[in-house]
């Protein structure tokens, strides 16, 4: 078998880049190691910048995202019990976020690459990319008992964190950064109407916490926890009591509570891998990089990778040009690595780090404090949070 572009994973990063190159003309097979029930079971975060919004309408998969998303034009931000809003749409001259599912967008793009009867092979085993620094690479995969080869003339890497395209790159040459937190996320999910109709993000000394929804029936919470800790240790009752107690107490009071559906703990990760190309394999999405959830950038970054490797491989096949995949390594990075010190930043101003003690904390307040009080300083969490430009 043959294709122009094997796509390795079918989360956002995968599925997204595959749409936009079938759009194309640009002939394209996606390979998933799981089956479709298995990604789409994943709960992952929702806040979609107006780049990723617009990257699902031009893939022709952003009608229920514009049913069903909920635009939010601001947050606040909690912390010495009280809440301040920082004003997205007007900080950033008429930007917003919306509030859409990880999933659901997933959904969405797989669905939209059925009716486009595009290639995807679940359940691929051992997918293992070849050649890759020569002219002709190749991907191999077991399913149905044989080994099955598809000739082509690039490899798209996004698989994860976890996959293997990265992982086939020789160690000489891939250069990693990574800083991991001493602290993880506990995450529920309930079917009961969110707290309030934007987000919360709260600094505490008991630790962060965060509430987002879903919708306007269905929130998500988290609360900072220990990595020692299990979902055990964690029935839902001291779930809505530790929250409650973070929370400002306006807030805190009128929170409804519930039985929880889903619950996770995760750990935190700052991650990137350089460069993001190795001759005629490409790196896109959490295959190159990992950020703390904090500031809602996973999903994005994944989406920007996407903008610059589409382009490029457009360019490449309709163009007759090599300058966008020539660039595309150090375009993402230059995009990367400013979300990861925006995600930094969030993490490490919000969340409670025991080892810098009661100096620590005061100094997160004066940040906080700092931040409210000075439209410069709003202004630049804003326009980060909005989402750089491509
Ligand atoms: N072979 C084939 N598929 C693989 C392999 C492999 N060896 N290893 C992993 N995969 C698949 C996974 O099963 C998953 O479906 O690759 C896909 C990678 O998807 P994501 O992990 O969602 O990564 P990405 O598409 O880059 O999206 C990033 O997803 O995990 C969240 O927080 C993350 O929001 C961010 C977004
Ligand atoms: C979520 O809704 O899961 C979410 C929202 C914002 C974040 C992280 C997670 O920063």
């Amino acid at each position: 078998m043959r294709s122009q572009v094997v796509i390795i994973g079918s989360g956002p990063a995968g599925l997204l880049l595959g749409q936009l190159l079938t759009n194309a003309g640009i002939d394209n097979v996606v390979l998933e190691r799981s089956t479709r029930e298995h990604v789409l079971s994943r709960v992952r975060a929702g806040v979609l910048e107006e780049g990723t919004a617009a990257m699902l309408e031009e893939a022709g998969a952003g009608q229920r995202m514009r049913r069903e998303g909920l635009p939010h034009d601001g947050f606040d931000v909690a912390f010495d019990g009280k809440h301040h809003r920082i004003d997205l749409f007007n900080l950033t001259s008429g930007k917003r976020v919306m509030v859409y599912g990880q999933t659901e967008l997933t959904h969405d793009l797989m669905d939209t690459r059925d009716r486009a009867d595009a290639a995807s092979v679940y359940e691929a085993a051992e997918v293992t990319p070849h050649d890759f620094d020569r002219d002709a690479p190749y991907v191999t995969y077991e399913k149905d008992g044989a080994t099955h080869r598809i000739d082509c003339d690039f490899i798209a890497g996004c698989d994860g964190y976890h996959g293997v395209s990265r992982r086939s790159v020789p160690e000489s040459a891939i250069h990693s950064f990574e800083r991991t937190y001493p602290f993880g996320w506990l995450g529920i999910l309930a079917d009961v109407p969110p707290v309030s109709h934007e987000l919360i993000y709260c600094n505490h000394k008991r630790g962060f916490a965060l509430c987002s929804m879903r919708s306007m029936t269905r929130s998500r919470y988290y609360v900072q926890c220990s990595l020692d800790d299990h979902l055990e240790d964690w029935p839902d009752d001291r779930f809505w009591d530790e929250i409650r107690r973070r929370l400002p107490e306006d807030v805190a009071g009128r929170m409804t509570t519930g039985t929880s559906f889903e619950k996770s703990i995760a750990p935190l990760r700052s991650f990137v891998a350089e460069p993001m190309r190795f001759g005629r394999l490409f790196l896109a999405g959490d295959a190159a990089h990992i950020v703390p959830p904090t500031g809602a950038k996973g999903l994005n970054l994944a989406c920007g990778d996407v903008r610059y490797l589409f382009d490029g491989l457009r360019d490449y096949y309709i163009g007759k040009s090599t300058a966008g995949i020539d660039a595309y390594s150090a375009r993402a990075l230059a995009r990367v690595w400013k979300a990861e010190r925006f995600s930094w930043w969030m993490t490490t101003t919000l969340h409670l780090f025991p080892e810098t003690g009661a100096f620590g904390q005061r100094i997160q307040e004066a940040e906080l404090d700092y931040l409210i009080h000075s439209r410069a300083a709003s202004t630049a969490l804003a326009e980060n949070y909005v989402g750089l430009p491509f």
